[in-house]
């Protein structure tokens, strides 16, 4: 055999050379298609966009910061990836001539040791560095805020009190736009997790724990939140929404949320009233200015002034409503309120009271 090489003919490849090209050709492509199809999101139109609860659409400080540094990690990621693909791709194209020796073994150590030892080390501590400040800025905030929000972390809801104005709602936060808001925050029963991408990272909800943190928007706005850390068979629909508006609005708003409800003028839902001041709704549920005093599920003082239903599973429609009361768990399975076995005018009554709830 080493007869054969060393008098000229070459040595049989695995692969002849015009397949190994059009192998990696196709390697290329692919790996270009699968980097470039995660853009596709970027190709909504803007309004839609705007919906995505996304943390790339920062509307305030502290996730303009998270953004900042998720751009740092994107851009040195490409950076890396494109020069050991291009370094790859230039080792398998180039000719390989039989006596071609192109490193000496002083250069393949010196390739080793910074590609594989100094290069990492600056791009981790440049990362690690970056990551420190923005954590330090999002989380030095003592005493800046204007207004404060407690928020307690139920299976699978979110329950909402402004302590000065002494409202209770649910699974929707006003704040007033370009001010900060301090968001203290604990948990019923498991670790939960409040994530509101567009205006700040995660922060976990623990039973027996408070934890706080300063949020902002800088733009009027409804962002979608979420919760970040798994809590059980619902935790995917144990959403919220955060409705920025003007400083005005957002008082107008606390002064109805304060308000008890009104014994309604329509008979109909003074029926609904009865009906639901004598069922065991009243065991769980807390209506203001009612016997209702139960505080196991959301105050429904303001129901009707929400937008959505069963913390951001359905829109709040009356359709909506109305399957949700009738039987909750096909809308949420595992959810802890139980059917009802109301009859047709008396599910139509409460109906109607429900919707007076505003
Ligand atoms: Cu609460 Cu996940």
């Amino acid at each position: 055999m080493k007869t054969q090489q060393s008098s000229g003919t070459p040595p049989r490849r695995w692969l002849s050379l015009k397949k190994q090209r059009a192998w990696t050709a196709l390697f290329v492509f692919l790996s270009l298609a699968a980097w470039l199809s995660g853009c596709s999101v970027l190709e909504l139109d803007g309004a839609e966009f705007m919906d995505l609860p996304s943390s790339l659409q920062p509307r305030g400080p502290a996730a303009a910061q998270i953004e900042g540094l998720w751009w740092l990690m994107f851009w040195l990621g490409t950076i890396i990836y494109l020069i050991v693909m291009g370094y790859l791709l230039w080792a398998l194209i180039r000719k390989r001539r039989q006596d071609e020796n192109i490193l000496s073994p002083r250069g393949e150590q010196n390739i080793v040791f910074f590609g594989g030892a100094i290069i990492p080390a600056i791009v981790l501590l440049t990362v690690f560095g970056f990551t420190l400040g923005v954590m330090w800025d999002i989380s030095d905030t003592e005493g800046e805020e204007e207004m404060r929000i407690e928020v307690t972390g139920h299976q699978w809801w979110w329950e909402v009190y402004y302590p000065a104005e002494r409202v209770e709602t649910a699974n929707e936060i006003h704040i007033p736009v370009g001010q900060p808001v301090r968001i203290f925050l604990t948990s019923d029963d498991v670790i939960h997790s409040f994530w509101v991408p567009q205006l700040h990272g995660k922060l976990d909800l623990n039973p027996g724990q408070i934890t706080s943190f300063v949020i902002q928007a800088d733009e009027p706005g409804v962002y979608w939140g979420e919760c970040a850390e798994f809590c059980g068979v619902q935790h995917a629909q144990m959403r919220f929404v955060v409705v920025a508006e003007s400083p005005e609005q957002t008082l107008a708003w606390l002064e109805e949320q304060s308000e008890p409800a009104q014994v309604p003028a329509d008979e109909l839902a003074q029926l609904g009233m009865q009906v639901f001041l004598d069922s065991n709704c009243v065991e769980c549920h807390r209506i203001g200015g009612t016997n209702a005093t139960g505080d196991l599920g959301p105050d429904l003082t303001h129901l009707a002034s929400r937008r959505t239903l069963a913390a951001g599973t359905v829109d709040n429609t009356i359709g909506n409503l109305s399957g949700w009361i009738s039987d909750p768990h096909s809308i949420k399975p595992g959810v802890l309120m139980p059917p009802s076995d109301l009859s047709g005018e008396e599910l139509q009554a409460l109906l109607a009271f429900l919707a007076t709830l505003e």
